[in-house]
């Protein structure tokens, strides 16, 4: 049914699923970034909002929570779409059960797209797939925001991001650690690609990237 080679789910394991809120809120200074990102998302009064790869829906019911604009929530795993649809706001989202490059949704439809700890788990030609579908269904002018990994600080984030790999593997998250992401996103055609936030974690270097499609 997917064109992945392994489907990575939240927390890398099927099992650890239900444990994903709570791991993240301990790895990943959930404070210094959450809101921030969801600020931005939803600047400027778009109408559309689509949150792909949402999980549990943390960031997906943030952008909800500061927006009159329709917000979907699209992830390709029922039983983690399960968990977000049970939180409190759930019913104000649209959430779909569907891949990330094969998305439900009309061309130049959408007037942001947001995709936060996805990328990694996408192997190198999904990634380009599934950029390619953001482009797709993002209107001329509209903002593509990625919050993922990036290259190491250094050494020690760079051996920080080594136990993540343990866990989410490794041909699909490398090219994060060379620094590549930028080069995919220019590649799938959007342009004024900008690193608006990047900070340490215990699991690597973490950053977020915001594009236009032209
Ligand atoms: C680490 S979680 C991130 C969840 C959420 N965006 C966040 O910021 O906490 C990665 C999510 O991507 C989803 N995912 C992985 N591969 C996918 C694919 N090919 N299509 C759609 N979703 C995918 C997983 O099911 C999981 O919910």
């Amino acid at each position: 049914m997917t064109t992945e080679p392994r489907y990575v789910p939240a927390a890398g394991r099927e099992s650890l699923t239900k444990f994903y809120d709570l791991g993240i809120k301990i790895t990943m200074r959930e404070g210094a970034w959450r809101s921030a990102l969801a600020e931005a998302v939803t600047a400027g009064a778009p109408a559309t909002i689509v949150d792909i790869g949402c999980g549990t829906g943390t960031l997906t019911l943030a952008i909800a929570a500061r927006t009159t604009a329709k917000v979907v929530g699209i992830d390709g795993d029922a039983q983690i779409l399960a968990l977000a649809r049970k939180k409190s706001g759930a019913e104000a989202i649209d959430w779909r059960e569907a891949y990330a490059d094969r998305l439900p949704l009309d061309d130049a439809s959408v007037d942001r797209v947001v995709t936060s700890l996805v990328l990694h788990h996408l192997a190198p030609a999904t990634k380009v797939a599934a950029l390619n579908e953001m482009f797709r269904v993002l209107r001329p002018g509209g903002s593509l925001f990625v919050a993922d990994w990036g290259k190491p600080h250094g050494p020690a984030t760079r051996a920080a991001f080594f136990g993540l790999q343990l866990l989410d593997g490794f041909a699909n998250t490398a090219d994060h650690a060379r620094g590549l992401i930028p080069r995919y996103i220019a590649d799938a055609g959007f342009v004024s690609i900008a690193r608006i936030d990047r900070l340490r974690t215990i699991a690597g270097t973490f950053e977020i990237l915001r594009a236009t499609r032209p």
